[in-house]
């Protein structure tokens, strides 16, 4: 979801790439869930869903809402077609495929494994005078963390690395910028052939080691939507967690009496994860095709429309959260929608809040953790996050 940057806007109430917009949407959130909460955005080409009931019922009904564009005539590029873009019941084999293999994990491993990683990191950190919290943290202990998951070798980190994801970030973008769609295409295409080899010869475990174990009798072909997935899968274990943390410490420095709630230990790292997430998460939109005349709202959607949850507004929706805009630690917020609901619900739930409980117990140990220069926003509207924070620790 985004309005082209340079695009003249008519809409003037909310443009997903003002700079302003980028840095904080939330009070732009509450005007249009206040004002016109199921809106027709004509640049986008989209409404626009900003209460949490409507998040809800969009994303838990993929019959009519449905991530398959194709039933409404859009074209879905073939390297696009995978668990995250087919319809139960395509999508079921590979959706119970990836469960059953994500099952397979011992988490209680990987927590340990990345408790101690996360501390090493960040002590290593501490002994500079500053460091840059999203390069030399976030990206690297995400990456680390996705791989190891799957059981696979780390790609190397050089600038064509840097350079495709870039791409394939602004890529969840195109839906007002065509200009981002291709670069898009060739970084996915540039990843199959990574996860091509890497599912020619598996590591001995992780979830791709289950996958290729748990393939025969599981009703999926050996195909490229199965490659588009591993894809899919890899990507989404990496920058969106990545964004996170960067936004979650983020939120901690801004609010100083939650960071000190959290050093003098009144609330644990578990419960602060959650509502950081709720605050805090990185996905913003998620966009579905309409595929029968429905209402919401007192609106009629229409079939062959298209309908964007935009569940970082849902996420501050006071009719489900007393004082949306207010971080506390302690809130528990139960079922926010940072991850997703439904048929396409975050299958790296848990290895998120793994590898955010890692990295608030690794901070923690540097209680005077404070800013070291501004930080950078990303110029990306979907996937919200920093392209930089640096930071000081002594
Ligand atoms: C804080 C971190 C994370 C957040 C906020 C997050 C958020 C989300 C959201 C909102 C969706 C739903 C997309 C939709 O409905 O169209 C999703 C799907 C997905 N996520 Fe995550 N995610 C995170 C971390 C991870 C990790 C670490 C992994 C893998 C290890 C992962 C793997 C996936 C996959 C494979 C899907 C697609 C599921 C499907 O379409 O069936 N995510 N995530």
């Amino acid at each position: 979801m985004t309005a082209s940057p340079d695009r003249e806007q008519a809409d003037p109430l909310f443009n997903p790439l003002d700079p302003a917009v980028l840095a904080d949407p939330y009070p732009v959130y509450r005007r249009m869930r206040e004002t016109r909460p199921v809106y027709w955005h004509a640049d986008i080409g989209s409404w626009l869903m900003t209460r949490y009931a409507d998040c809800t019922a969009i994303l838990r009904d993929a019959e009519v809402f449905s991530t398959d564009f194709r039933k409404i005539g859009i074209p879905t590029p073939p390297t696009l077609l995978s668990l995250q873009t087919l319809d139960p019941p395509d999508q079921t084999p590979l959706r119970h495929l990836a469960l059953d293999a994500v099952r397979a994990q011992d988490l209680d491993a990987l927590r340990d494994e990345l408790d101690a990683f996360a501390v090493k990191l960040l002590d290593e950190l501490a002994e500079r005078e500053s460091f840059d919290f999203i390069q030399d943290f976030a990206d690297v202990f995400t990456l680390r963390t996705v791989t190891r998951f799957l059981g696979v070798e780390a790609p190397v980190t050089d600038e064509a690395f840097a350079r495709f994801n870039d791409d394939l970030d602004h890529s969840m973008d195109a839906q007002l910028d065509p200009d981002a769609e291709e670069p898009g295409l060739r970084a996915r295409a540039h990843f199959n052939d990574l996860v091509r080899g890497w599912l020619a010869a598996p590591g001995p475990e992780g979830v791709l080691a289950d996958v290729v174990k748990l393939l025969p009798g599981s009703g999926v072909a050996v195909d490229d939507v199965l490659v588009n997935s591993v894809r899919a899968f890899f990507h989404a274990g990496f920058e969106v967690p990545s964004r996170f943390l960067g936004n979650a410490v983020a939120a901690l420095l801004a609010a100083p009496d939650a960071w000190e709630s959290l050093v003098r230990g009144e609330v644990g790292p578990d419960t602060a994860v959650e509502e950081l997430i709720r605050f805090v998460g990185p996905v913003q939109a998620l966009a579905r095709a309409v595929t029968a005349d429905t209402e919401i709202g007192g609106q009629q959607l229409r079939a062959g429309q298209v309908v964007t949850a935009l569940i970082g507004a849902g996420n501050r929706d006071p009719e489900q959260f007393p004082d949306p805009d207010t971080l506390r630690l302690d809130r528990k917020p139960g079922a926010h929608l940072a991850f997703g609901r439904g048929a396409h619900s975050c299958l790296g739930l848990n290895v998120a809040r793994i590898e955010a409980h890692a990295t608030l117990g690794a901070l923690l140990r540097h209680p005077r953790l404070r800013l070291a220069g501004e930080p950078v926003v990303r110029p990306n509207g979907t996937l919200r996050g920093l392209a930089r924070l640096p930071l000081t620790l002594g």
